[in-house]
């Protein structure tokens, strides 16, 4: 571990969170689980591999956006800005911001997998050799501090790309929001990638793509769950499936069960019935107004949007207001 490296959460910890997870999650009727499970160091490789894929338009328009905008983005956030990025996995979108950024006080690259973060940061560290990375391996849906860099930031900004918002529930999701809108403080912002409501005949491929990515990416899930909680799910006994919940303005991805079977994971046993479904994921897809509700609900006040030409995917830029 890096010695500006923060880890707020012991493996150990991790794993008795998980596993209690696990166990709640297979109690609950519908049985359902946390998608932030699915990164272990397979998941995120896998997830790497999804983002390169011809039907996941998400992460290509996305990254256009911010090669197209990067420059005024930067404008807008102003200088001496504190870069926060929960989730930030492999970081390759946040260079298209901070290469336009005036003098930039830190980047704080959040994640909870740290060994993959650090990992990756080595293109970063060579692109932008002064610029103070400050790594922290923790879980940003709990309350979490920031470190404090050597250059006094003017504003914090949290940068959070990718639609991850859209895993969350509405109301994990306001929940986040308002953590996030304490941690910027007076002045700070969100700079905030969504993506936007469109035909589920685009939808349902990126969520269950010809070479099978995605699958492999849900059932890694329960692989990981044999591996490191000693579950004995029979993987071949589960397959995927991704629905368009119209009424939710959500995709949803399920682990079916093709037969009657019973998992064990720590003493317990958790029976399935044929076509039951574990809910793994949901991933909300937006309305602008929906968006300017949910701001103002949590404490910002949209500023700025940024969107491509088929209006799919939106970079919002959020500032708190007091
Ligand atoms: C990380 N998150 C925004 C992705 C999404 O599109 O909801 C996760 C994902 N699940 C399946 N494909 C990608």
């Amino acid at each position: 571990m890096p010695a500006n490296a923060q880890r707020l959460n012991s493996p150990a910890d991790e794993r008795e969170v998980f596993l209690q997870d696990m166990l709640t999650a297979l109690s609950g009727r519908p049985k359902q689980t946390s998608p932030k499970y699915f990164y272990d160091e397979v998941g995120s490789r896998l997830f790497d591999r999804i983002c390169e894929l011809p039907e996941y338009y998400p992460t290509r328009t996305e990254r256009r956006i911010l090669e197209q905008h990067g420059a005024e983005m930067a404008r807008v956030l102003g200088p001496r800005v504190m870069l926060v990025e929960p989730g930030s996995g492999s970081s390759t979108k946040v260079p298209l911001i901070l290469k336009h950024l005036r003098e930039p006080a830190a980047y704080v690259p959040m994640e909870i997998c740290l060994e993959h973060m650090v990992a990756n940061l080595g293109p970063l560290e060579a692109a932008f050799p002064q610029l103070e990375i400050l790594p922290v391996a923790a879980d940003f849906t709990r309350p979490f501090s920031l470190p404090t860099p050597r250059l006094r930031a003017r504003r914090r900004v949290v940068f959070f790309p990718g639609s991850t918002l859209g895993n969350f529930t509405p109301e994990e999701a306001r929940q986040l929001l308002r953590t996030l809108r304490r941690v910027v403080g007076h002045g700070g912002a969100v700079l905030l990638g969504v993506d936007l409501q469109k035909p589920s005949e685009v939808l349902i491929p990126a969520y269950d793509d010809a070479q099978g990515v995605t699958a492999a990416f849900n059932l890694n899930l329960l692989e990981r769950a044999n591996r490191e909680l000693g579950a004995d799910f029979n993987i071949g006994n589960f397959s995927h499936r991704a629905v368009w919940n119209a009424d939710a303005g959500r995709i949803e991805m399920h682990l079916v069960s093709r037969c009657p079977q019973a998992v064990h994971l720590a003493g317990e046993t958790f029976h399935f019935a044929t076509d039951e479904a574990i809910i793994t994921e949901y991933s909300h897809k937006y309305t602008q107004p929906a968006l300017q509700s949910l701001a103002a609900e949590t404490g910002f006040a949209l500023h700025r949007t940024w969107e491509d030409e088929k209006g799919w995917f939106s970079l919002q830029y959020w500032v708190a207001v007091d």
